[in-house]
């Protein structure tokens, strides 16, 4: 096949690796230098100084917000966390020992069936679903959390902010301040990150203008994967496997034999230290001290220590993935839910996306180098050998 007949004036870049496919203001990766921005602001500031509510604002609507603007953004974060009572009757339905982000997929996609507000572009009614669908996807992993365990649901605590609510609604307990503190740091990190596979297939759907809830979907869709927001189950369920930390050498060992990838190790864009995980391994340093987790924390130093060692010089090191667990299992988190919990702050990146890409929309649709076959002459069944 002639590819560059085929390929034309088009260029060809597998996994649209390095292809720049829209302008934004949202948020900045520099890969080179580990740095990440949201609308400006360095991600270590808005840990220390912001809440998740305060940088939801910042993504989607471009500013810190005012006193007032927080406040009914918040109250509205708060007000939208109910789901209609079929939408808890589909998860009630579904495996209690099913995937979790299957289950959570599942749920926005019904959601989808009980608000058809939106089946026609309007970006002011769709700004207002994103919101909602931000509430109601905290609402959504509480109830799978339950479901889990084979409890009932719990009713969204509206003195509590996402973070609390959300923990509230996994483990049926009230998290204290400085628990909040930490998880609403995490997520945070995790709120945007550019044009990663779930934000691009959330805003590939939003694009034919299809319906809030079906480009949620997909993004709900593409963050469960292994490559993608799955790896932060798998590196706990690595370090579960391993063990004690004496026994991290022959894991590793094995695995380098193998050629085999360590999950919450390397990244597309950053060639260093991804500037998130830097963050969370100080978290999870201090939350394994006093959760009776710290031999997991002395693993994930010694494989960081291993792995760096052997990759390091091709640009892998540890990801977001790679610490974000040891913290939520130390705070008694069901690994089965990392994932979903990743998705309760990424849905706010899905949403910010969207909206701005909508402003200026153009169907997603790139080409394929097409390498089989043009001229085939059909064979009738009765005569295939
Ligand atoms: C995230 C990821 C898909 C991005 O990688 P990518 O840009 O597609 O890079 P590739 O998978 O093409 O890997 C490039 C090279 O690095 C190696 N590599 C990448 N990630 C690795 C890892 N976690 N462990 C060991 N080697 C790794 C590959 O084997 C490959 O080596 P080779 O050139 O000798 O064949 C990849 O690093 C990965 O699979 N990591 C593990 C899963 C994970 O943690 N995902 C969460 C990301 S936030």
């Amino acid at each position: 096949m002639d590819k560059e007949r085929f390929l034309g004036q088009a260029s060809f870049a597998k996994g649209l690796e390095d292809v720049i496919v829209c302008e934004s203001k949202i948020g900045y990766v520099d890969g080179a230098k580990g740095w990440l921005v949201y609308r400006g602001y360095e991600i270590a500031d808005l840990v220390k100084c912001s809440t998740f509510e305060e940088t939801a604002y910042l993504t989607i609507f471009g500013k810190l917000p005012r006193g007032a603007e927080l406040e009914e953004f918040t109250s509205k974060l708060s007000s939208y966390r109910s789901l209609p009572e079929p939408v808890h009757r589909i998860i009630r339905e579904l495996p209690q020992d099913g995937n979790a982000m299957a289950s959570l997929r599942t749920a926005f996609s019904a959601l989808g069936s009980y608000d058809n507000t939106g089946d026609r572009f309007d970006h002011s009614a769709w700004t207002e679903i994103g919101i909602k669908q931000v509430a109601q996807m905290g609402t959504a992993v509480g109830a799978i959390a339950r479901h889990r365990k084979g409890l009932s649901p719990l009713v969204p605590d509206s003195s509590l902010c996402y973070t609390a609510n959300l923990l509230y609604m996994i483990s049926g307990r009230k998290p204290d301040d400085r628990m909040t503190k930490v998880m609403d740091a995490a997520m945070i990190l995790h709120i945007d990150h550019e044009m990663n596979a779930s934000t691009f297939a959330s805003m590939a759907v939003a694009s034919s203008l299809a319906d809030m809830y079906s480009a949620i979907t997909a993004g709900l869709a593409s963050l469960k994967g292994p490559l993608h927001g799955g790896a932060n189950e798998t590196v706990l369920r690595m370090l579960l496997e391993i063990g004690v930390a004496d026994r991290a050498d022959a894991y590793l060992d094995d695995m380098f034999a193998r050629k085999k990838k360590i999950s919450g190790f390397g990244h597309r864009v950053y060639k260093t230290y991804d500037p998130r995980a830097v963050i969370l391994k100080k978290f999870a340093d201090e939350v394994s001290a006093t959760n009776g987790t710290r031999h997991l924390y002395e693993i994930a130093q010694k494989v960081e220590e291993r792995v760096v060692k052997q990759y390091g010089g091709k640009g892998i090191f540890p990801n977001v993935d790679f610490f974000s667990g040891i913290i939520y299992y130390s705070y008694g988190i069901d690994p089965g839910l990392f994932t979903p919990l990743f998705a309760a702050s990424r849905v706010v990146g899905w949403v910010a996306r969207i909206l701005e890409y909508l402003k200026d929309n153009r169907l997603f649709r790139p080409r394929a180098l097409y390498t089989g076959d043009l001229v085939a002459s059909y064979t009738p069944l009765s005569e295939r050998v």
